[in-house]
């Protein structure tokens, strides 16, 4: 009988300290995640330097609570996965060391995991995934369409020019007086308004699968400049709703035109902005029409969080990746393939 294997996961890119423990790359065991939003919430944005410190703070606190929660011990892991990059690069450095200071005592493999992979391998907690493939990634620092032919390869077909979505909700929010993040409240201004201001979409070439989000950010920014000249003020709610529709409508239409032209047998959504409801009620409604499973983890898992860095380190575990203790903090990585 095939042995179960546990891997430890951590990941600190950005502005969550989590640790998790993931059972044969699919099954949760512990999962616990610090956030530190509500500190970062008084700067409007992530401070890199404090986030840093919080990650520092937090660390080995919350690695134990994931043992202790899994009722585990070191030796019972075979590896530690964490995120390798992109990321901020103190931020990254923290859970790279505390994995290496960790897998060195413990003397266990250590395995460096792209965040990106994280995001989409966080499917596979929720369901097996089929091949070929097509992942959304949407998040505060990437807008990307991937398609895998199979575990570990990735090949990128389209990504932003410019902003991330994610960014550009941020941003807008705070155009808005909303607070950070900006993602959460636009989408439940947008949801409440019953009336949208028309905003353009940017479709860029029509072969391309690329993304652009500056200019319609750059709209938002105008109307507003218009209006206050003219003494108006703008109703939040409608210019949440307009934006947003505009961004779900891009990411919808391009992600179901890839879908086609690839012939996937799977499409997945993954990323803190794949949280957003009409996002996801938009790409469910399309591919239940086309009849091509689409899948979007719980919003827990499209967040943050080490499960899906679990996840992933585990099928590249399982392919003989091995990382070394020289690991360093790769803030500008890229997603290349460990099954080639
Ligand atoms: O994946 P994530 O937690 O961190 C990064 O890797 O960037 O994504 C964070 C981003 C933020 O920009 C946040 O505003 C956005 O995801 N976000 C949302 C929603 N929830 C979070 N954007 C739109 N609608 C949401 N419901
Ligand atoms: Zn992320």
């Amino acid at each position: 009988m095939k042995k179960d294997q546990y891997i430890l996961g951590i990941e600190t890119s950005c502005d969550e300290t989590a640790a998790s423990i993931v059972k044969n790359g699919t099954e949760i065991v512990s999962n616990v995640v610090a956030s530190q939003i509500n500190s970062q919430k008084r700067f409007g944005g992530v401070v890199p330097e404090i986030a840093s410190r919080h990650h520092v703070e937090q660390i080995t606190l919350v690695i134990e609570e994931a043992l202790h929660i899994a009722d585990m011990q070191p030796k019972d892991l075979d590896a530690v996965a964490v995120t390798e990059g992109p990321g901020l690069v103190g931020a990254l450095l923290i859970g790279i060391n505390a994995a290496k200071a960790f897998a060195f005592a413990n003397q266990l493999p250590i395995v460096g995991v792209h965040h990106i992979a994280g995001h989409i391998y966080a499917n596979q907690l929720i369901q097996p995934m089929e091949f070929p493939l097509l992942a959304l990634i949407v998040s505060g620092g990437h807008t990307e369409l991937v398609l895998m032919k199979e575990h570990g390869s990735f090949e990128l077909i389209g990504e932003t020019r410019d902003d991330a979505a994610g960014e550009a909700y941020d941003k807008v929010a705070r155009v808005l007086g909303l607070p950070y993040p900006g993602g959460p409240e636009i989408d439940r201004l947008a949801l409440e308004s019953e009336e949208e201001i028309e905003f353009p979409r940017a479709w860029l070439e029509p072969e391309s699968y690329d993304f652009s989000f500056s200019g319609l950010k750059s709209s938002v920014i105008n109307y507003k400049h218009n209006l206050e000249q003219r003494g108006e003020h703008i109703n939040p709610q409608h210019v949440a709703a307009g934006f947003q529709a505009s961004v779900v409508d891009v990411l919808t239409t391009k992600t179901v035109r890839a879908a086609k032209e690839f012939n996937v047998e799977q499409v997945i959504a993954a990323g803190g902005v794949a949280a957003n409801k009409e996002l996801r009620t938009s790409l469910e409604a399309m591919f239940k029409e086309l009849n091509i499973p689409f899948y979007v983890p719980p919003i827990s898992f499209c967040t943050d969080n080490a499960a899906m860095i679990a996840a992933a380190g585990s099928s590249m575990f399982s392919s003989g990746v091995r990382g070394t203790l020289s690991m360093n903090g790769r803030p500008g990585m890229e997603l290349v393939s460990w099954n080639k």
